[in-house]
């Protein structure tokens, strides 16, 4: 079964095509290709919807041939096409839903639409060391900060998720209090490797309550509290000693919750997945901790972290695969701009 995958919820077009036989445990990748935005929107400080939509139509077919010629297939070939359904930009999204169920329409093939964050959680599948089933799910992006009890394709219950701002949107805005370009999550890593992580004493919200549940907000108030009192003679260790401080802050935070949710859990296995699970010191932290617990850490090839065509393929294809969802010849496409991946359950640690 091949499977073309689309993804364009934000600001990364995303195409690939992903091979897997009915009855095997993970899908293989055969190619993708990936155009990110983010040159376009870093002058505005953070993504245009309306560009991002714009520069979707225009980049998703020149991506979706390169992917077939990689690949060495033709669009014939292509068994099912998905694309994301939500959630995401609802402009952006109708670009990839469109595009997708006009293609699947003209080559008279099935289509499913994915959800985007099944993309992020099945992704590690793509990688050679892969998790079996059940496992705990992190999944830190730019929107989402979320733990998942995975049982399996299909059987996501909520653990605990961001009562206000996202990791990486903690990331994001930080780093452009520090002066550095959106979105700043990986410039930020990198700058706080010059720095001290004990030089600004920030907040670990909600780090005892007692709950899987993450708050963001108060610590990105707090970062910009402390900067303002460091004024405008910050030299350059100061924003290396912030960038480290905050780090550590929203690392710690991530790294204990995620280890008291494999203890309710009982899970002996932890997926990361989304654009903050390239993290080096979250990685670290997580795999030093977890290896207490004889827990093992599973994350996606490192350039499937952040948004990309492979993982909504491979979403696709292990629900095709494991009976989950059967395509279906329907091209009257809706996208879901809001749409929880799963219902939570309120958990006490
Ligand atoms: O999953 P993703 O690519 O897109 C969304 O679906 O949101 O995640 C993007 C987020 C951004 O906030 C970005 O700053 C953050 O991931 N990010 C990082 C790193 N690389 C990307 N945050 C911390 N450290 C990194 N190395
Ligand atoms: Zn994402």
């Amino acid at each position: 079964m091949l499977v073309l995958g689309i993804e364009s919820s934000c600001d990364e077009t995303g195409v690939a095509l992903v091979t897997m036989v009915p009855g095997d445990a993970k899908p293989t990748l055969l190619a993708q290709a990936l155009h990110s935005q983010v040159q376009m929107h870093q002058a505005y400080g953070g993504v245009v919807p309306e560009l991002a939509s714009r520069d979707h139509i225009k980049r998703l077919l020149p991506l979706v041939r390169e992917t077939m010629a990689q690949a060495k297939k033709t669009l014939q070939d292509v068994d099912v096409v998905a694309y994301t359904k939500g959630p995401g930009l609802a402009g952006a999204l109708l670009v990839g839903a469109g595009a997708g169920c006009a293609l699947a329409m003209a080559l008279d093939k099935p289509t499913l639409g994915v959800h985007h964050l099944e993309g992020h959680l099945l992704s590690p599948f793509l990688g050679d060391a892969t998790p079996s089933f059940p496992f705990v799910a992190l999944l830190v992006s730019g929107g989402h900060t979320q733990l998942m009890r995975v049982e399996a394709v299909g059987q996501y219950t909520l653990m605990g998720e961001t009562v206000d701002d996202a990791a990486g949107e903690a990331f994001d805005k930080s780093a452009k209090l520090l002066g550095l370009d959106y979105p700043g999550g990986a410039a930020l890593s990198r700058l706080a490797t010059l720095g001290d992580a004990k030089a600004f004493a920030l907040p670990r919200p909600l780090l005892h309550d007692g709950t899987l549940d993450f708050s963001f907000a108060g610590l990105k108030t707090a970062v910009m509290t402390q900067w303002r009192k460091v004024g405008a003679h910050a030299s350059e260790q100061d924003r290396a000693n912030m960038a480290a401080s905050t780090q550590a802050a929203i690392v710690e935070v991530l790294v204990a919750k995620s280890l008291a949710a494999l203890r309710h859990s009982g899970f002996k296995r932890l997926v990361v997945a989304g654009g903050v699970g390239a993290n080096a010191p979250l990685r670290t932290q997580l795999d030093a901790q977890c290896a207490k617990l004889q827990a093992t850490v599973y994350y996606p090839p490192l350039a499937l972290c952040s948004d990309n065509g492979a993982m909504i393929a491979a979403a696709a294809a292990m629900r095709i695969a494991s009976g989950v969802e059967v395509p279906q010849k329907n091209y009257a496409f809706d996208v879901r701009p809001r749409w929880p991946l799963a219902e939570g359950a309120a958990i006490a640690t």
